[in-house]
């Protein structure tokens, strides 16, 4: 630690490119991390990768899709040779998926749980060796508010993407006894963040006044609000938090 800095260490960031994971992993750079997002959208994730180093942090892209076991094992390695360690994970990358139960296939229903919950897996499997030998490291996956709501109506169920989401909580809660006391594992729950993934979404269609009537903080939420809990759990020394899940909600109390 310096200035009240986190020393130089290196998080992944999967999904980094824009929305939350872009707000992370911009977070993290400001509070001192070197870093290395993981996306399918490169030309996004260049222009973050820009931001980094504008805020004087190394930063490397590693095109990838998170649902690919063995692009994860790659990727690690990746960034252990390119920035030298991996010290924090942030499991970000998700996608939505509205379809009901009658209506969704199953390949839509395995890409679904591959991309929100067996990516989790991928690049936990393949950076806790890393973690463990360095004899240190942060996890953290992003749940949804939607794994304890089941989602906002009946009509948006989104009942495989709470699954997924539900299965991340379980896998937290699970591997935090595994990898501890080593490494410390967490998980999110966001309530309506204001990103691409949500501009779709019921609550944001209908505005404020439903902020108002449903969200105790009236607003829906932005990735600031996110990040600024990821970096607590991913850089607070000494820290007594694993295996948890936390709302960041401002208490949307109707979802
Ligand atoms: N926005 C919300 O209201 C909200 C609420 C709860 C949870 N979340 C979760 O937060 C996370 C970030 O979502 P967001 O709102 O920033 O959405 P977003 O769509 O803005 O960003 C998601 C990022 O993940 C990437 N991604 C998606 N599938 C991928 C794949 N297969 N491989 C690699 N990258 C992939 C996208 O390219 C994108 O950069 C997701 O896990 C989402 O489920 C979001």
């Amino acid at each position: 630690m310096s200035n009240g800095k986190v020393a130089a260490k290196v998080a992944i960031v999967t999904g980094g490119a824009r929305g939350i994971g872009r707000a992370c992993a911009l977070a993290l750079a400001r509070a001192g991390f070197d870093l290395a997002l993981v996306d399918v959208l490169e030309p996004e994730m260049a222009r973050t990768r820009g931001e980094i180093e504008a805020l004087g942090r190394r930063a490397m892209t590693c095109a990838a899709d998170v649902a690919d076991f063995a692009r994860a094992q790659a990727v690690a390695a990746e960034v252990k040779s390119g920035l030298g360690r991996i010290d924090v994970l942030v499991n970000n990358a998700g996608r939505a998926q509205p379809k009901g139960i009658l209506e969704i296939t199953e390949a839509e229903y395995d890409n679904t749980l591959a991309v929100n919950l067996k990516s989790c897996f991928n690049y936990i499997r393949a950076t806790a060796p890393i973690m463990l030998a360095q004899g240190g490291g942060r996890i953290v996956s992003m749940s949804s508010l939607n794994a304890h709501s089941g989602g906002v109506t009946a009509a948006v169920s989104r009942f495989a993407y709470a699954s997924a989401k539900a299965g991340i909580i379980g896998m937290t809660r699970a591997l935090a006894k595994e990898l501890g006391p080593t490494i410390l594992i967490n998980a999110i729950c966001p309530g309506l963040i204001q990103t691409e993934l949500a501009k779709n979404h019921v609550i944001v269609e209908r505005g404020a006044a439903i902020a108002r009537d449903g969200i105790a903080l009236h607003r829906v939420g932005t990735t600031e609000d996110v990040a600024q809990l990821v970096v607590f759990l991913a850089a607070s020394e000494p820290c007594y938090i694993t295996g948890q899940d936390f709302k960041v909600d401002g208490f949307q109390y109707n979802m």
